[in-house]
Parts: C-alpha cells; sequence; structure tokens
C-alpha cells in the first residue's frame, strides 16, 4: 500500500517555479508606478519608507509620523482595527498615499501552534511545513499581518545554540527543502491574494555558526564552508521568490552582516539577481558601534545603507542620519533610490495599494478543525522514537502513572516565539491521556513543577504512587525559555532533578517511558539506560497532548527523524554527521575505563575520538526508531559511470518487515573520497518518506546528477572533480552497509 511519496528533488525545483512566478504577479506596470512614485518623493519621504518601527497601538506620535510618511512598516500589531486606523492615516492623510506594511514574528503559527520549526523539520515531510505555514498565515493576516520574519534558514551544528529551534537542523539540503515549503506556504502562488504573508529568509548569513553555541556571538566561516553549506538554503529562497531577506546580528569573518558588503550587494544581489527587500534584524544597525565596525550611529548608518540594507529595524539610524548622509555625499541618492525602490516593489507584490485594509468581516479568523487537525498530524510525525524495548505502544495498560514537569504545561509545550499563542487551547498530554484512558484510569502527580525544578521533596510521594500504575510515562525537556533567541545552554542535559528523579521511579518497577519535549537536542546517556522507551518531541504546540496521546497508545506510529544529531555529552559539540574523516580516522577505541593503569602515551591508539564520549553522537541525523522495522535492499544504479554533466538513477527497494503500517524516511547519501579539498563523509542528496504495509517493499529512485557532487573550492569556483563516489540509501545518516561506487568521468 502506497499512502504517499515525495520526491523531494522535483518538489524543490517546482517550488522554484511556482514562487519564482510570484515575483513578476504584481503587474508588469509595477517598475513603472514605483518609478513614478519615486519621482514624486522628497528626500524625506523616500528615508520614511526605509524606517521600520515598532508599533504597538494608535496614539499620537504614531499617527504624526505615518501621515508625515516618516516610517515605511510596522512590526508588532497585530489588532485589526488598530491596523486599518492606521493604514487609514498612511493612504489617507499621508501626501502620497503609500500604505504601510505590518510585521510580526510568526514563526511556528499565530494562534494555532505547529511544532517548533526544528520539530517541522523531523517531520522529513515538507508538505506539512508548507500547510502549516499556510494556516499561519492565513490566521495571522486576518488580524492585518502581512509580512513575518520566517523562515530561519540558518545552519545549526551546535545544540547549545537555543536558537536553532527556529531552524530546520544541521543540514544544509534538508533545511533548503523545509525553508522553500515555508516560503510556498506563507507566499502561496500570489503573494497579493488575501490570506498571504511575505516571507522572510533570515537571518543572512552565518547566524548559527556562533562560536561556543553562544547567541550573538562571532562567527568565523571560510568561503568554501559558507557557500557549500551556510548560503545554500538562501540561494534557494532568492531564486523562488522570497519577498524579503533578514541579516544577522553576527559579524562574519570580521565584518557584521549588517554592513557586509560582499554578502548583501555582491552574493544577494550581484550573482543571486534578488530583486525584493532586505531587512536589518532588530537595532542591528545600530549593533555594529557595539561590535567595533562602526564610530558611532550615524556612520553605522551610511554603512548599512551602504552595504545594502534596505530597512532599518528600530535602530532610528536611518531615520535620523540618512538625509543628512545623503547631503554631504556619503551616501548616493541612487543608493537610497535602489532601496525605496525595494521596498515599494514589496507594497505593490502584497497588493497593498489596491488592498490595504484587513476586511473586518473576515477579520481574526483562528483555530479552524482543519488547522488545528493540520497542527496535530505535524506534531504526531514529528515524534522521534530514540528507544524502545517494546513497551511502546502501550499495550493492556489499565492504570497509568502519569508525571513530569511537561506532562500538563500549556505555556511550555508551544516552544518559543509564539507571542499571539492562548494558552486556553493548549491541549497538554495529560489532558489528551484523561480524555483517551478515561479521567480515573491517569494517576497524575507532577513530582517536579517544572523543568529546572531542584525540589526533591515530591519524589516519595510519587514513587508511591506509581506502583498503583501498569506503566509510568514521564514527561520531562526544557521550558520554552530555555532555548530560541539569546537562550543558549552550555549545559544540554535535562535541567534541574530530573535525572534525578528518573532514578527514582526506575525504583518503582513499573515500565518507565520517557517523554523529553525539548527546544533543542538534549543529552540523555543515563536516561537511555533507565528508561524503557524514550519519545522525543520538539516543543510541539497547541495540538502537542492529543499527538503524544496518539503516539504512545500505538493510534499513530512514530515516524520522526532526527533533523540534527544528539551528542552523548555536551563536550562533542559542534557535531553533526558531515564531518572531515581527519588523517586518523577511528576504527577502534579505548575509552576512559578501559584504559590501563601507567598505559604508555601511544597505547591507547592515536586516532580521533573523545576518551570519555568516543566519537559517535548517542543518536544521529535521520535517526528515529518505528513500531515496526524495516529493511533495505542493496542499491542498484541506471549507471556506474557518469560524465560532468550527467546524471543516473538510484533505486534501492524499501520492505516493511513488521506488523504495523507506517512511514519511514529513505535516505540517500553521497562521499567524494578523493578531492581537492577533503570532503565530508558524508552528504545527504534526497530523501523520500514512503507509507508501507506489513510485508509491503517498494522501490525508491533517486535521480542524482553530477551537479548534485559540486562543491567550492578555495578559490570560490563550484567545481565537479572526476572521480569515484561512493553511496548509501539507508534510513539515518548512520549506513550501517558498504556503500555502491560510480564513477564521474
Ligand atoms: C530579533 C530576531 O533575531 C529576529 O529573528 C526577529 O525577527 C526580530 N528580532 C524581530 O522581532
Amino acid at each position: 500500500m502506497k499512502l504517499y511519496k515525495i520526491a523531494y528533488k522535483s518538489l524543490i525545483a517546482a517550488a522554484m517555479m511556482c514562487a519564482a512566478g510570484t515575483v513578476h504577479a504584481a503587474g508588469d506596470d509595477t517598475e513603472a508606478r514605483i518609478e513614478n512614485l519615486l519621482s514624486q518623493m522628497t528626500l524625506q519621504e523616500k528615508v520614511g519608507q526605509l524606517n521600520q518601527l515598532s508599533g504597538y497601538g494608535y496614539h499620537q506620535a504614531m499617527v504624526d509620523a505615518v501621515r508625515g510618511g516618516a516610517v515605511g512598516s510596522l512590526l508588532n500589531e497585530v489588532n485589526p482595527e488598530v491596523v486599518n486606523a492606521l493604514q487609514r492615516e498612511a493612504v489617507e492623510n499621508s501626501r502620497l498615499h503609500i500604505p504601510l506594511i505590518f510585521a510580526r514574528d510568526v514563526i511556528h503559527g499565530f494562534k494555532t501552534i505547529f511544532p517548533i520549526p526544528v520539530g517541522q523539520s523531523a517531520t522529513w515531510n515538507p508538505s506539512l511545513v508548507e500547510e502549516g505555514s499556510r494556516v499561519a498565515a492565513a490566521e495571522a493576516s486576518s488580524a492585518g499581518v502581512r509580512w513575518t520574519f520566517s523562515p530561519m534558514v540558518d545552519i545549526a551544528r551546535d545544540a547549545r545554540w537555543g536558537r536553532l529551534a527556529e531552524g530546520y537542523g544541521e543540514d544544509p539540503y534538508l533545511t533548503t527543502v523545509m525553508g522553500l515549503a515555508a516560503v510556498r506556504g506563507y507566499q502561496g502562488d500570489d503573494l497579493s491574494k488575501p490570506g498571504t504573508m511575505a516571507a522572510c529568509v533570515k537571518h543572512f548569513c552565518g547566524y548559527g555558526a556562533s562560536e561556543g553555541g553562544r547567541d550573538y556571538n562571532t562567527t568565523w566561516i571560510p568561503e568554501p564552508l559558507l557557500r557549500d553549506v551556510y548560503l545554500p538554503p538562501f540561494k534557494a529562497g532568492a531564486e523562488a521568490g522570497a519577498a524579503t531577506f533578514m541579516c544577522s546580528f553576527n559579524d562574519i569573518n570580521g565584518v557584521p552582516s549588517s554592513g557586509n558588503a560582499f554578502l548583501l550587494r555582491d552574493v544577494l544581489r550581484g550573482e543571486w539577481g534578488w530583486d525584493g527587500l532586505l531587512v536589518s534584524d532588530w537595532n542591528s544597525i545600530g549593533e555594529m558601534v557595539a561590535h567595533g565596525y562602526a564610530a558611532d550611529k550615524r556612520h553605522a548608518a551610511a554603512l548599512g545603507a551602504n552595504a545594502g540594507v534596505d530597512v532599518d529595524m528600530e535602530a532610528h539610524a536611518y531615520s535620523d542620519n540618512l538625509v543628512s548622509l545623503v547631503e554631504n555625499g556619503t551616501v548616493p541618492v541612487s543608493v537610497i533610490d535602489d532601496m525605496v525602490r525595494n521596498v515599494l516593489r514589496l507594497k505593490f507584490r502584497l497588493g497593498l495599494f489596491d488592498n490595504p485594509y484587513v476586511d473586518m468581516a473576515t477579520a481574526n479568523r483562528f483555530y479552524e478543525p482543519a488547522s488545528l487537525d493540520a497542527a496535530r498530524r505535524t506534531a504526531e510525525e514529528s515524534a522521534v522514537l530514540l528507544t524502545n524495548n517494546g513497551v511502546l505502544p502501550l499495550k493492556n495498560v489499565k492504570k497509568i502513572f502519569v508525571t513530569g514537569p511537561m506532562a500538563d504545561a500549556k505555556h511550555d509545550q508551544n516552544g518559543t516565539w509564539c507571542f499571539d499563542m492562548e494558552k486556553d487551547r493548549t491541549v497538554t498530554p495529560l489532558e489528551a491521556l484523561r480524555e483517551m484512558y478515561g479521567a480515573d484510569n491517569v494517576i497524575y502527580m507532577p513530582g517536579l513543577a517544572y523543568s529546572r525544578d531542584r525540589d526533591t521533596s515530591h519524589f516519595d510521594d510519587a514513587v508511591a504512587a506509581a506502583k498503583a500504575a501498569d506503566v509510568i510515562l514521564y514527561f520531562g525537556g526544557e521550558e520554552a525559555v530555555l532555548s530560541g533567541e539569546a537562550h543558549s545552554r552550555a549545559d544540554i542535559s535535562l535541567p534541574g532533578a530530573q535525572t534525578a528523579y528518573l532514578r527514582a521511579l526506575k525504583a518503582a518497577g513499573r515500565p518507565l517511558v520517557t517523554v523529553v519535549i525539548a527546544g533543542r537536542p538534549i543529552t540523555l546517556p543515563e536516561e537511555k539506560e533507565l528508561s524503557d522507551a524514550i519519545l522525543f518531541m520538539f516543543h510541539p504546540g497547541t495540538m502537542g497532548g492529543p499527538a503524544l496521546a496518539n503516539v504512545l497508545s500505538g493510534k499513530a506510529v512514530p515516524g520522526g527523524k532526527l533533523p540534527i544529531s544528539f551528542p552523548r555529552m555536551v563536550g562533542q559539540v559542534p557535531m553533526y554527521y558531515a564531518h572531515k574523516n581527519t588523517g586518523r580516522p577511528t576504527f577502534e577505541m579505548t575509552l576512559i575505563d578501559d584504559i590501563p593503569l601507567e598505559a604508555g602515551q601511544t597505547s591507547t591508539g592515536c586516532t580521533s575520538y573523545w576518551l570519555d564520549a568516543g566519537l559517535d553522537p548517542l543518536f544521529p541525523f535521520g535517526y528515529g526508531l518505528s513500531y515496526t522495522t524495516f529493511e533495505y535492499g542493496v542499491p542498484e544504479l541506471s549507471a556506474t559511470e557518469i560524465g560532468t554533466d550527467g546524471s543516473l538513477t538510484v533505486s534501492c527497494t524499501v520492505t516493511n518487515t513488521g506488523s504495523v503500517t507506517a512511514t519511514d524516511v529513505a535516505q540517500l547519501y553521497v562521499r567524494d573520497p578523493v578531492a581537492s579539498l577533503a570532503r565530508p563523509v558524508k552528504e545527504l542528496k534526497g530523501f523520500e518518506k514512503l507509507s508501507l504495509a506489513p510485508g509491503e517493499s517498494r522501490t525508491v529512485t533517486f535521480t542524482l546528477a553530477a551537479d548534485d557532487l559540486a562543491f567550492h573550492n578555495l578559490r570560490g569556483e563550484r567545481v565537479v572533480e572526476p572521480g569515484d563516489f561512493h553511496l548509501w540509501v539507508d534510513n539515518s545518516s548512520a549506513c550501517t552497509k558498504q556503500p555502491i561506487t560510480f564513477k564521474v568521468k
């Protein structure tokens, strides 16, 4: 039985074609209308369009700014009546009647909250990401928001970095597929239609490479790495017609992104030919002073404008300085004109000149049943089963002991960035389990009040109560506030007394299922030993409770795969599957407890690993168990030799060898074992999610072009180098079988 099959290579191509059509959908006369408006604008009015303010409410200062043409866009206003009132001031009472744009961080839903983006990525199902983004756009635009600062496509290889919650994980290919799906969901096939929002691909660029995983920190990214790993999702977004980009807070090789002419002018506008709107991050132009790159805000304004940042978000650097910087010749007026063109182009693309107002008859449309259903399905598909000795799905259980700080945490299960979330609409695991098994059959004691709680005084009572149940379901993890912007951690284990609590629960002698709900990978070595099963969910949103109840009970089968490696311990980070081999790869290791006393210096071997952590992650990228098992055949190639402009197909038979219908993700990895720059030990080049009935086999087919094997050399050239390549098809990056070899001539 085939429930669905999605070939993601063609999906990328389709997304690019459809969305690219959107770019020009504003009408052929758009450029003429832009020029006409521009010719009527004073320098002050031009600079006003480049000024973005945070707007809370309708008040005199804001009205004056809008009427005077001193502001072009607002963020954070979500009351449609206020949106309309301010828009009326712009459209009816400003000299040139140019509408405002209202923006908001709608990151994983507006009211109906979907899993955080890294959780959406764990579904390996871009159609769900697209659907979630479409729901977010419909809900937010019904409140007047037509521009979201999403998706974030920063590659994150350091689990300490709190913002990885907002992206799609460690891999450029997976991130590209998911980022494009989000853009398409937000923008639809015509940005001027109601129910759409302009997407904002962020943060350009390299933000996820912050040293030590500390947010906002410095990055050093050599050009081959930049072009092979960090830029591809942005390039795809630009080519797909993402309407806006945001630059990042970090400095990259010493130059803050907000003043980085190489990235913003040469690459984004020059090489990629993108004609959208580029917004700074919040005060990031002003922050070039703290970076030590600008002498003062005025200098920063000149650097930002000359580097190509169109809109200044909340630094007031442009509004205070650009007019005089133009007058004294520091910033050419032609630069300002181009920036204004980009702003006006977005307003035309959004159809705001024709339809500036929220239709109050359809305003504030939230929580449609289909939206809640999509949120639940996405959460279900995001569940990653990390270990299971057979305790899951739950069978023959009458009494369930539900415990832990995330069992009934309405606020925290929604994760970071959900300003507009309403707690009352959130369904927790406790509520869903009571509904499913009957309230009388669920014994609940939190044990710990919140994830950082260190108070162990309730453990004894909880353990005594647990003994009356057939199974213990522990819901732990991290509160929402422990991930997201400015929320990095140096220790990524379960916070508070959670591990101690699991030790105590283990002593109750009942099967122990550990459900971890968090915003980042958590190190779980001891928890793995203590638990009969570990089910991981990144903060799952509004419908996380029903989704978890369905997965635990077997009503839904877990099929999520990790979009980011889970280290054994934090000292292993940065940790990612696509690492280099080193000159001393590890085949055998002597771990710290096995080293004899007074062992000789070289007796443990001189290879590349940690004495106390080995080499591998605890759970690798692409990994996730099911309630069934799958077997992968030997991949077959249509050709064993191709030219540098050729391609081949890879076919592999996947069989469901267990007893329930379930999904799996066939993943195609390649390696270039000899190249002019050392290449990663594996790189994801394609994946396909498929559903198979018990005993059913299906053949997945990937097309692999020689061009997919290209990389950037030290001269910045993109090259396909002839030679042998290795290839695997498997359901995790661990790829345990021997690779198949083919040749590029
Ligand atoms: C700062 C964040 O880095 C960015 O992602 C967000 O969109 C802006 N603030 C606006 O809230």
